[in-house]
C-alpha cells in the first residue's frame, strides 16, 4: 500500500503503528506530544509536524485518539486534517467517539471533497501489538475497501456496519456490557474475599464455567493482587459509559445496571484512578472492605 498517515500514538496507535510497520506499511505519524514518535521513527517512521502535514503527504490516514474533544481537536483545530484532506484522499478515526461527533467529522470532510470512515476497535493493548483487534467500521464503502489491507494487519476481523454512527453505537454497546461486568466481576471478588473464600479459587470455579470470559482470566489474577497496569484507562472507560448512557437517553432504554457502573467509575475517577487500567475499579469496592 501507500504510505500511511497516523495520528496519536496513546496506548493503542502505538501498538497498531508498530505492528503496521512490523509488516511492511511505511508510515508517516504524528502525536501531540511528539517525544512519543521517537520510538516508531527507530522503527522507521517518519514524523509529520502536524495533523495538516500528515494529511498532505498521505493519501490515507488513520487517527486513534482519546475521546471525542481530541478527535474534533485534531481535525478543527489550526495544521488540523480540514486544512489538507480533499478528493482523493481518506481519513479513517479508529478513535472510541459517540455518532454525533462521528457525523461531524464526516460531514466536514465530505465538503472538502475527502472520504471518511469510522472504525473504532474493541480488544485492547495485547490485541492491538498482535494484530487481533475487531474494527467496527462504518462510513464511506470504497474507503473501506481500500483500507482493508490495513484492517487485514491490525485486527483478525473487521465488519462494515454502513453509515457513520453504526461503529460508534456498536463499540459503546460493547463496551457498556464490558464496563458493567467489570463491576460486578470486582464485587464478587471482593465479596468472596470478604466472606472468607480464597478469591483465586473463586476465579478457577469462574474459568469452568458458563461465565468464563476472556476478561476475567486475563484481569482476575492482577486485581486480587490490587495490581492495575493501564492497558485500557479507567478514565476512557468512564467516557465509554458516559457515552453509551447518552446513547439509551437518546433511545429511551432503561440502563440501571450501566449507570451504578459509570458512578463506580466516576467514584474511581475521584480517587485519581483515571489513569490506571479499568479493573482499578475494583478498589472502590476493595479499599472499603475493611469497614463493616
Ligand atoms: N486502550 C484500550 O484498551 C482501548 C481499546 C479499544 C479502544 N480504545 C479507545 O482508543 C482510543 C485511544 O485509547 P488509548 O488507550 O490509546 O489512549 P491513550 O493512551 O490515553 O492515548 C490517547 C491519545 O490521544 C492523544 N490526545 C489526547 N487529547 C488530545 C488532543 N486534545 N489533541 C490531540 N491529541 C490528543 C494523546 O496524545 P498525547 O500523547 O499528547 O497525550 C494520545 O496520543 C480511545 O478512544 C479509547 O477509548 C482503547
Amino acid at each position: 500500500m501507500e504510505e500511511i498517515g497516523f495520528l496519536g500514538l496513546g496506548i493503542m496507535g502505538k501498538a497498531m503503528s508498530m505492528n503496521l510497520l512490523r509488516h511492511g506499511f511505511k508510515l508517516t505519524v504524528w502525536n501531540r506530544t511528539l517525544s512519543r514518535c521517537d520510538e516508531l521513527v527507530e522503527h522507521g517512521a517518519t514524523i509529520g509536524e502536524s495533523p495538516a502535514a500528515v494529511i498532505k503527504k498521505c493519501k490515507y490516514t488513520i487517527a486513534m485518539l482519546s475521546d471525542p474533544a481530541a478527535a474534533l481537536s485534531v481535525v478543527f483545530d489550526k495544521d488540523g486534517v480540514l486544512e489538507q484532506i480533499g478528493a482523493g484522499k481518506g481519513y479513517i478515526d479508529m478513535s472510541t467517539v459517540d455518532a454525533e461527533t462521528s457525523s461531524k467529522i464526516s460531514e466536514a470532510i465530505a465538503l472538502k471533497g475527502g472520504s471518511f470512515l469510522e472504525a473504532p476497535v474493541s480488544g485492547s493493548k495485547k490485541p492491538a501489538e498482535d494484530g487481533q483487534l475487531v474494527i467496527l467500521a462504518a462510513g464511506e464503502r470504497a474507503l473501506y475497501d481500500a483500507i482493508i489491507p490495513a484492517f487485514d494487519i491490525m485486527g483478525k476481523k473487521s465488519f462494515f456496519l454502513g453509515q457513520v454512527g453504526n461503529g460508534a453505537r456498536m463499540k459503546l454497546v460493547v463496551n457498556m456490557i464490558m464496563g458493567s461486568m467489570m463491576n460486578a466481576f470486582s464485587e464478587g471478588l471482593v465479596l468472596a474475599d470478604k466472606s472468607g473464600l480464597d478469591p483465586q479459587t473463586l476465579l478457577d470455579v469462574l474459568d469452568l464455567g458458563a461465565i468464563a470470559n476472556p476478561m476475567f482470566k486475563m484481569k482476575g489474577p492482577s486485581m486480587t493482587k490490587s495490581s492495575y497496569p493501564p492497558a485500557f484507562p479507567l478514565k476512557h472507560q468512564q467516557k465509554d459509559m458516559r457515552l453509551a448512557l447518552a446513547l439509551g437517553d437518546e433511545n429511551a432504554v432503561p440502563m440501571p445496571v450501566a449507570a451504578a457502573a459509570n458512578e463506580a467509575f466516576k467514584k474511581a475517577r475521584s480517587m485519581g484512578l483515571g489513569d490506571l487500567d479499568f479493573s482499578a475499579v475494583h478498589e472502590t469496592v476493595a479499599s472499603s472492605k475493611g469497614s463493616t
